[in-house]
């Protein structure tokens, strides 16, 4: 998506070989008008897969989720990271591991808004070792929900996440696709 690699390449910093830092138009501020534009090429690219629930990982990947459900005309579904909740049986629960911040979190999501046989897009901001994906996948494969496609605003293609999810099974469509990070260098695929 054009736009969004100008975006990038305009006001993103390469931290290091790894880490991208889009604060100023995805994690800390929000650019809407891209974000509307986000989620009409989303809704574009999977408008054929009767999607019934757009589901995304708080919280950066709210707000893409969320213009994409819109234009699908679907309601967006959000997973949170929380503590344990063991006594709760209404809730979806699974453990997901970071390898950006070398830790675990609990993925949460409430079982009265899964429903058997739904078709489902997830949708995050960001694509690195595929694992909060997976972890929602888990989820909702318990919840026998259909996993119809993963929509990635950027994907950082030198990670292994991309590889993971395809190994799934998953359709994965990612807007940008970055091929290296260095100091002041963001190259695209
Ligand atoms: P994975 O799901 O692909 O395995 O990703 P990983 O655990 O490695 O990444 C953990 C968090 O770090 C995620 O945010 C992810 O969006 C973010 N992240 C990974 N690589 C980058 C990067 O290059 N730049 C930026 N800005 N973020 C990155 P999170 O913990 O879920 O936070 P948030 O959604 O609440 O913002």
């Amino acid at each position: 998506m054009d736009l969004l690699k100008e975006k990038i390449l305009k006001e993103g910093i390469a931290v290091n070989e790894n880490i991208l830092k889009v604060d100023s138009f995805l994690n800390h501020q929000i650019d809407t008008n891209l974000m509307m534009e986000i989620g009409k090429n989303f809704a574009t690219y999977f408008q054929a897969k009767n999607i019934d629930k757009v589901v995304t990982i708080e919280s950066s990947g709210i707000a893409p989720a969320f213009t994409t459900a819109h234009f699908l005309g679907v309601p967006l579904v959000v997973f949170k990271k929380q503590n344990s909740s063991i006594l709760n049986q209404d809730i979806w629960e699974t453990t997901v591991h970071s390898f950006t911040k070398n830790s675990d979190y609990r993925l949460t999501a409430s079982k009265k808004f899964l429903k058997e046989n739904e078709n489902i897009l997830i949708i995050d901001d960001f694509l690195a070792n595929g694992e909060a994906v997976l972890g929602a996948s888990r989820i909702l494969n318990a919840a026998k929900c259909k996993v119809q496609g993963v929509g990635i605003v950027i994907e950082k293609s030198f990670q292994p996440g991309r590889c993971k999810l395809e190994n799934a099974g998953f359709d994965v469509y990612s807007l940008a696709r970055i091929a290296r990070l260095g100091n002041g260098v963001i190259e695209f695929i």
